[in-house]
């Protein structure tokens, strides 16, 4: 994938060890999303008062919200250890059995991308998840036989950016089932203040709010965008982050003062432009910008439709009336 600035994705080993060290250990630490925080501070705190696995989680919403975060949070909250892995990284039912049968009691497991998860293998989460056992295939032809075997009581935690693609019987099997939202300037502002804070860089409040503002509502572009404005700071004035330096740094990214960056904007013109404000199919619009239908469903359309410059309807996407006024273009009838 191409390396936007704004991409939610984490694109490098440099960005995620970078993220790794900002990373909120608790609860309290954690930022936003209250209503989640809440609700999970009751269930964390019922499972350890019962002395019992937390029951499992399922987290869904756009890319760099905290999914894996949160995850790291419900594990230091449970004290307990967290495995890490990913829909696509298991591809045979053998890698998850190893998983499994290697997991201590009360361990969280984290699958990131859960949707990726082929069918064959969502099978054998299946009992895992509902009576913590593993049915395992040994011998192939006539002789092979089932056995069953126990597992130690865990946690699934599944993050997904697509809870529509999971298969009913998965969603079905997760007992807490959270959706992230994305971040409101305010508290965007407080991660921003909180990460310059842990990174020692100097950041006045209308600079921090001025980044917040640019962040599609998302921690992980606010803290990307952040790291990149306090070089501008350091190389082009005194290492002070201000509103104006922030800006003049923000608007050379490339980043305009909604957040949107070339590929949102190229996006938004080009069904004006092309489409006549649309409505248009996504598929059409894919082909027209060059990217994949995908990429543009995880990382353009949710904060597009979230401001409300994009509309989804039956016959495609439309663009509105406020984007065309933020992008100061007349409609043509
Ligand atoms: N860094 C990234 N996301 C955060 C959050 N939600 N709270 C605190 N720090 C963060």
């Amino acid at each position: 994938m191409e390396d936007r600035i704004v991409s939610g994705e984490n694109v490098n080993q440099e960005e995620i060890s970078f993220e790794k060290s900002l990373r909120p250990q608790t609860l309290a630490q954690y930022i936003g999303q209250e209503k989640v925080k809440h609700n999970l501070e009751v269930f964390i705190e019922a499972a350890k008062q019962r002395e019992e696995a937390l029951d499992h989680v399922l987290l869904y919403g756009p890319p760099g919200l905290g999914k894996t975060t949160l995850a790291m949070v419900i594990a230091n909250e449970m004290g307990t250890t967290m495995r890490t892995t990913s829909g696509p990284a298991i591809e045979r039912p053998g890698d998850l059995a190893t998983i499994l049968t290697t997991l201590e009691p009360g361990d969280v497991l984290f699958i990131d991308e859960i949707h990726r998860l082929n069918r064959s293998i969502e099978e054998i989460l299946y009992p895992a998840m509902e009576d913590y056992c593993l049915d395992i295939v040994i011998g192939t032809g006539p002789t092979a036989r089932s056995v069953r075997l126990d597992l130690p009581p865990f946690t699934l935690i599944g993050a997904t950016t697509r809870a529509g693609q999971l298969s009913a019987p998965l969603r079905d099997r997760f007992g807490v089932i959270d959706h992230l939202e994305f971040y409101s300037e305010e508290h965007l502002t407080e991660i921003v203040t909180r990460t310059a804070d842990i990174l020692d860089t100097e950041v006045d409040k209308y600079g921090a709010v001025e980044i917040a503002r640019r962040s599609r509502g998302t921690p992980r572009i606010a803290n990307r965008l952040l790291k990149r404005v306090r070089d501008f700071a350091q190389v082009r004035s005194d290492g002070l982050v201000t509103e104006s330096l922030a800006r003049e740094a923000l608007t050379l990214l490339q980043v305009d003062p909604r957040g949107l960056d070339t590929i949102d904007q190229r996006l938004l013109t080009t069904i004006i432009h092309s489409f006549r404000g649309g409505p248009v199919g996504l598929d059409t619009i894919a082909a027209s910008i060059g990217e994949e239908r995908e990429t543009i469903e995880d990382m353009q359309e949710p904060y597009l439709l979230q401001i409300g410059f994009l509309q989804r309807t039956p016959r495609g996407r439309l663009v509105t009336d406020a984007a065309y006024a933020h992008l100061g273009l007349t409609k043509s009838e």
